[in-house]
Parts: C-alpha cells; sequence; structure tokens
C-alpha cells in the first residue's frame, strides 16, 4: 500500500478533564466511578455516598435481629447495591444461600457481578430481576416455601438517587422518569402530562403529606415537563413565600410522592407484607426498613395484625432508629426506621 493511501493514525484521544479540584457531574466523576478505594474512603469519610455505590443502613441493628448463622435461607427482597446482603451472606456460609430480589434491571446486573466478585457463587448467591410483591414465586420457583429471614430496605439506593439519567435527583438535571424498572410503565412526565389537578393533589397528599398540595396540583396537572429541574423549578416558584429549606422540602416531597405513584410503591408493600409471614419459615425473621411515614404506618399495621392474630410471635415494640453516630456519618441514613417481626413457630 502507498504512503498516500495509509489511513491516517487514529488521533490521540486525552481523558477528558474536569475544571476545578472536585468534579461536580455525576459523569465526570471517574475516580469514584472506578471505584479506587483510597477515593471511595475519602468521600465516605467527609460524610458522603460515592457515586455507583450504597451504604447500607443500620447493618449491626439488623443482623442482631435477623441473626444469621450457618446454613441459613435468607431474602433480601431490595438487593440494591448488595451492602446487606454482603454482610447476610458471609455469615450464613458454609451451606447457607440468599435470594436478592430488585425491580431495577439497570443495576442489578451490577450488584451481580460484585457479589460474584467477592466470591459468593450461583450455589450461595442468585439474583432475581423481580418485584418484591413476586417474593413466593421466586421462593416457589427454588423449590422453597419459606426462607429463616427476609430483608427489606424500602426505597431507592444512592446508585439510583445520583445518576441524574434515572430522574430521581432533585438536585441533578435529567428525564423526568423515576421508574426503578425503566422497561415497565410511565415515567414520571408521561404522569404529570396525562392527570387531572384533582387527581394530583390527593396523590401528593396520599404519598407525601404535601401541605401545598391544593397550590400545587393545579400548577403542576397537565403539563409537560421532559426534565427534572424545570419541575423543581416551577414548584419553587409557585411557592414564592417559602424559605429556601421549606422549598427544598417540598420538591422532594412532590419527588417522593411522583415516584411512589410511577413505581405502585404502596400497592407492591402490601402486597409483600401479605405474603411476608407465609414466605418464612416457623420462628423465621422479618427486617424492614422505611424511610417516610407512608412506608412504616403500612408496615407498623401489618406486624401488629400479625401479632394479634399469632401469625407473628414477637414484633419490635417500637422503631429502631440510627445511631447520632450513623446519622452524622451518613445523612442519606437519617429518615430510617427499622421494624421487625419473629414468625411464630
Ligand atoms: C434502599 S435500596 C437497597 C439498598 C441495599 N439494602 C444495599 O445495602 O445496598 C432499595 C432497592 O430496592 C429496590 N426496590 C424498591 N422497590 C422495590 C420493589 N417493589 N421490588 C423490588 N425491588 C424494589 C430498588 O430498586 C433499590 O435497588
Amino acid at each position: 500500500m502507498s504512503e498516500a493511501h495509509s489511513p491516517s493514525p487514529a488521533p490521540h484521544k486525552r481523558r477528558v478533564r474536569y475544571p476545578g479540584k472536585n468534579p461536580r457531574r455525576f459523569e465526570d466523576k471517574y475516580k469514584e466511578h472506578g471505584h479506587d478505594p483510597e477515593t471511595l474512603a475519602k468521600v465516605i469519610a467527609g460524610g458522603k455516598t460515592p457515586v455507583g455505590t450504597h451504604r447500607p443502613i443500620m447493618v449491626g441493628e439488623i443482623l442482631a435481629f435477623i441473626a444469621p448463622q450457618p446454613g441459613d435461607h435468607a431474602a433480601d427482597c431490595t438487593l440494591g447495591y448488595g451492602g446487606h446482603a454482603e454482610e447476610v451472606l458471609a455469615r450464613i456460609q458454609p451451606g447457607g444461600k440468599l435470594f436478592g430480589l430488585d425491580a431495577d434491571p439497570v443495576e442489578l446486573p451490577k450488584t451481580e457481578a460484585r457479589l460474584r466478585a467477592l466470591g459468593f457463587d450461583e450455589a450461595v448467591f442468585t439474583a432475581h430481576r423481580s418485584n418484591f410483591a413476586g417474593l413466593p414465586q421466586v421462593l416457589a420457583a427454588n423449590g422453597l416455601t419459606g426462607v429463616d429471614m427476609i430483608l427489606a430496605d424500602l426505597g431507592v439506593s444512592s446508585m439510583q438517587i445520583d445518576d441524574p439519567a434515572r430522574g430521581f435527583s432533585v438536585k441533578l438535571d435529567g428525564p423526568l422518569d423515576m421508574r426503578m424498572n425503566p422497561q415497565r410503565g410511565q415515567p414520571a412526565s408521561a404522569l404529570l402530562q396525562k392527570i387531572a389537578p384533582a387527581a394530583l393533589a390527593e396523590l401528593l397528599t396520599a404519598n407525601a403529606d404535601e401541605p401545598n398540595a391544593a397550590t400545587l396540583a393545579p400548577i403542576l396537572a397537565g403539563k409537560s415537563f421532559t426534565s427534572t429541574r424545570p419541575l423543581a423549578e416551577t414548584i419553587r416558584a409557585a411557592l414564592p413565600r417559602l424559605g429556601k429549606n421549606d422549598a427544598d422540602l417540598t420538591v422532594r416531597r412532590v419527588f417522593q410522592a411522583l415516584r411512589i405513584t410511577v413505581n405502585d410503591e404502596f400497592s407492591a408493600l402490601e402486597t409483600f407484607l401479605r405474603n411476608l409471614p407465609l414466605c418464612l419459615k416457623p420462628g423465621g425473621r422479618a427486617a424492614i426498613l422505611t424511610f417516610h411515614s407512608g412506608e412504616d404506618r403500612r408496615v407498623k399495621k401489618a406486624f401488629a395484625n400479625g401479632q394479634q392474630d399469632g401469625t407473628y410471635s414477637e414484633i419490635a415494640d417500637d422503631v429502631i432508629r440510627p445511631t447520632p453516630a450513623e446519622q452524622h456519618s451518613n445523612p442519606r441514613s437519617a429518615p430510617a426506621k427499622l421494624r421487625w417481626a419473629r414468625r411464630a413457630k
């Protein structure tokens, strides 16, 4: 081949640089994405969660109650990053097995790969892309009717919140989506575009106890928001008398209410709570972490009813909260409430 026809060498691509010392954009936090241990430790020491990870909450309190033993079968119904699962897996060997469920098809394969890399093979850990309402079916498909312990850590993971492309973030602009499984249902943008003001007001009250529901609903319902930032800005502009903190809280509550509807979270939780005792062996333990009153109310009621009718032999007397030290080191743990129940023998 003559020199005139030889292909020109590929241009040397420089790594994209971000301005300043600390990157602000999710995509630019390549050191955190790369899970460089030194960077992760620094981010955690600063009270933050490195992007692409999740810090498990109240691990000690949960393990103390569910008391995993070698040979036990466990179901983590909200696998997320696998932080709780990893701790349980380490304690149920040899002979135990953990079934990890999550509705999110984006993060689940990453977590499966992470736990495999830690040495948990198919014999001890399997990952299931399933809503936790389908726990009985997952167990039945694996030849089981009940397990020794069930864990649920409700809501969204840090990986989901921090990735603007998922549309959960109140801080970063991204498509107004909010689906845990982006392959099913409708994004939050479609919900807002179709909903009538009265229905939106009801949803804001029922899902987030939003005190400004009546003011916000006619302003937001029927509107076309393609991304999260214009929605957040419209909410703030609709309530000009609110101070910054109250306005931030309002934005969070509206996002929470939309997320709950888009993912049909309360009906999934109610089905899960109904199935829960049937999926536990006699004497089996369940621990549930909730993050707002709509979730906690449902768990509290299901456990109290179960104790009254003898399904549960014992339930937590009261909610258990993260210690002040945990809340300080991981601010995302602050709203968490833990309740537990033991199935009667
Ligand atoms: C708070 S995170 C769990 C974090 C996890 N405990 C850890 O230590 O990494 C909640 C997870 O539950 C999943 N999830 C929420 N609702 C669900 C449902 N109804 N069925 C299955 N997974 C669900 C979310 O996709 C998310 O990954």
